[in-house]
């Protein structure tokens, strides 16, 4: 959708009387034939859209899907959503986000779609991303931090995330696995994956990106035992719009605060009384070694802190954590 047609239909939706072609076409800048492909541009897109001579335009039903003219006025941010990108395919939203933040789009800059067919995960992994039934969105931030800091958004990420669940469905109790998921019942519902461009002192940008599994009705059979979607575990639909900017609107304050602060440290609570990993024995999975030990906590730095089997504390910045049954 182009930024006009886009921004069209945030007028129509942000008021409930008909708007004539004329005040349309004067208000946008645009002829009134303009204004008239517009709308047929919205229609195909699944907007019901009453036309009638002489009163002009009105908007029927919204469609659920994310873009900025539904999720706009749903936001309570200073920064956060007020450009949304909308597509209905992307290769990933992080690929694009990191295009436009490259480009020097403002922080708080959202790109969204309905499907991704190039979804990245974690560890080179594929994020599948069936489309109009998920969330998948990108994030551009310009935090003023040391780039070390930057794995810790990932987890302050989980939180807004972990409390905008709660706010919309109380009766799930999500957890967060350290250090990106979100799991329901012991499945996978939600991912972070964050991206940065960055000198050692200065952190150019970091691209945080969520996968939320939200109206997806059944898995793919080989994703069936680890993965889930608001859907199955509640048995409501959900509200994309209303997902999205239930998790900008806790974000935001969680990053402002952040950002005042040196480290997790006033979150450190709140997370470790969510972690799924609490007490439990783990194996951390890295590159070329695997690290055994029981979980005693969360550093304000954001790492993992084990206990390891020489009694050792230590802490683990990076890696996959596993339950271990023995
Ligand atoms: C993971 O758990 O491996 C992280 C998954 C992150 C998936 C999201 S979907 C939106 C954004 N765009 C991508 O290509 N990936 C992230």
């Amino acid at each position: 959708m182009n930024d006009i047609t886009s921004l069209i239909l945030t007028r129509l939706a942000t008021d409930p009387h008909f708007l004539s072609g004329e005040i349309l076409s004067h208000e946008f800048g645009i002829t009134r034939s303009a204004v008239w492909k517009h709308i047929r541009l919205l229609r195909n897109d699944g907007y019901q859209i009453e036309a009638i001579t002489g009163k002009g335009y009105r908007l029927g039903a919204m469609t659920g899907r994310p873009i900025q003219a539904e999720v706009q006025p749903l936001l309570n941010c200073q920064r956060f959503g007020n450009q949304l990108h909308y597509h209905r395919v992307a290769t990933s939203t992080n690929l694009l986000a990191k295009a436009l933040a490259g480009e020097g789009a403002p922080e708080g800059s959202i790109v969204v779609a309905d499907s991704q067919s190039a979804g990245r995960g974690r560890m080179g992994r594929t994020w599948v991303s069936p489309p109009d039934l998920n969330l998948y969105f990108s994030l551009i931030l310009r935090p003023a931090v040391p780039s070390i800091r930057v794995p810790q958004l990932t987890l302050l990420v989980a939180v807004a995330i972990h409390r905008a669940l709660h706010a919309l469905s109380p009766e799930l109790a999500p957890m967060i696995k350290w250090p990106n998921d979100i799991l329901v019942n012991g499945k996978k519902l939600c991912g972070v994956l964050c991206e940065m461009q960055s000198e050692p002192d200065l952190t150019h940008f970091v691209v945080v990106g969520i996968g939320i599994n939200v109206n997806q009705h059944e898995m793919p059979a080989e994703l069936e035992k680890i993965a889930t979607s608001l859907l199955l575990e509640s048995g409501k639909q959900c509200s994309r719009p209303e997902l999205l900017a239930t998790v900008l609107n806790q974000f935001e304050p969680l990053y402002n605060e952040w950002l005042l602060q040196n480290d997790l440290g006033f979150i450190l609570p709140y997370l470790e009384k969510y972690s799924m990993l609490q007490s439990k024995r783990v194996t951390i999975d890295q590159r070329n070694q695997h690290v055994n030990g029981i979980v005693t906590g969360i550093a304000p730095g954001g790492e993992l802190q084990l206990q390891n089997d020489d009694s050792a504390i230590i802490l683990i910045s990076s890696g996959e954590a596993n339950l271990r049954k023995t």
